[in-house]
């Protein structure tokens, strides 16, 4: 079985991962089976099985995250990188992955700069070698497993792991949300779980035509920062936009920004607008809380004392990935069998 998307996916399976990522998830695991399964640990579960990462385009958390979440289940991971394969002597998505299938492996972990990818590589090596692939994020269309990730990271900050159940909950997604994959999923996830999605940014990166995805949408972050239960922060996506040459760039917060002229006019004047500085996010409610899929233009979507602030969940949406990852590997390798 593939994971190339959460949109379209039924609410039944979707909880079906998220309540086994549970299962895998450190501290939910002390609670039910103590000292069976641990992070630390290394299970059978997916023993012989070989994981293969194909990223063609950077990462830390993703590419890092299913390499811990494949070992820890006891699979084989092997690595390649567009800086270091025959990709950069003109070789397609397409025959590399069938390169890659033909030696032999159970799983294709796939992000590439471009929407469709993953789905290009399932046509690829589905049929004829029965490999799985799961999308590592591809393009502006999705990033399933972070999707999946906040969800279970929201569920836990309000008492929702039981039942994975977001109704009446009230998420804003902040910024880059034209160009986000992460948004697109998280999205998905997030209404089919029954929370109340709305994107907020500038008209260019937050447009009206956003509302056919099931979310609401404003341009103002100062309307809804006191009404809303979870913000998402999206980074600005410079080099997507290809603006990131020519100079230096403004500096805010004591960086030097690259310029990026077609994501947004100012850099400076964007983090004023939508940017969430503590003066903000002490406007939220009681218990709200702050995420960000990383990584951070510390300064621009948010400031450092905001990341690194109470509400923050950063580094426990980056801890719950691994978990889920090991859900989503396990649940589509035990469907092929
Ligand atoms: N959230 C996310 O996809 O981060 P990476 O690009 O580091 O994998």
């Amino acid at each position: 079985m593939h994971l190339l998307g959460v949109q379209g996916m039924p609410a039944s399976q979707l909880r079906a991962v998220l309540a086994r990522a549970r299962h895998y998830e450190p501290e939910g695991q002390r609670a039910v089976t103590p000292a069976r399964e641990t992070a630390g640990r290394v299970l059978d579960v997916l023993r012989g099985v070989t994981v293969a990462n194909l990223f063609f385009e950077d990462s830390t958390r993703t590419r890092m995250s299913f390499s811990l979440a494949a070992r820890r289940l006891g699979a084989h991971v092997v690595d390649l990188t567009s800086s270091d394969s025959s990709v950069n002597k003109g070789e397609t998505i397409r025959d590399t992955a069938a390169n890659v299938a033909a030696m032999g492996v159970d799983a294709m972990v796939v992000r590439h700069r471009a929407s469709g990818a993953a789905a290009l590589v399932a046509r690829a090596v589905g049929a004829t070698w029965g490999t799985c692939v799961v999308n590592a994020g591809d393009g502006k269309h999705e990033h399933p497993t972070q999707g999946m990730l906040d969800s279970f990271t929201i569920s836990e900050c309000f008492g929702r792991l039981e039942d994975f159940d977001l109704s009446g909950l009230k998420i804003a997604i902040v910024g880059d949300v034209a160009s986000s994959r992460v948004a697109r999923s998280d999205i998905a996830a997030m209404t089919t779980l029954g929370a109340e999605v709305i994107v907020v940014g500038p008209p260019h990166l937050a447009p009206p035509s956003l509302r056919v995805l099931g979310c609401g949408v404003c341009h103002d972050l100062d309307e809804v920062i006191d009404r809303v239960d979870a913000v998402n922060v999206l980074r600005i996506q410079f080099e997507r936009a290809g603006g990131g040459g020519g100079g230096p760039g403004e500096r805010v917060g004591g960086a030097t920004l690259a310029k990026a002229p077609n994501v947004v006019s100012s850099v400076r004047e964007y983090a004023e607008l939508y940017g969430l500085s503590l003066r903000r996010a002490e406007r939220m409610k009681k218990g709200a809380v702050i995420l960000h899929p990383g990584p951070i233009n510390r300064g621009v979507e948010m400031t450092a004392a905001v990341a690194d602030g109470d509400r923050s969940v950063v580094l426990r949406q980056v801890g719950h990935g691994v978990a889920v990852r090991m859900a989503v590997l396990e649940l589509c390798l035990g469907a092929r069998s």
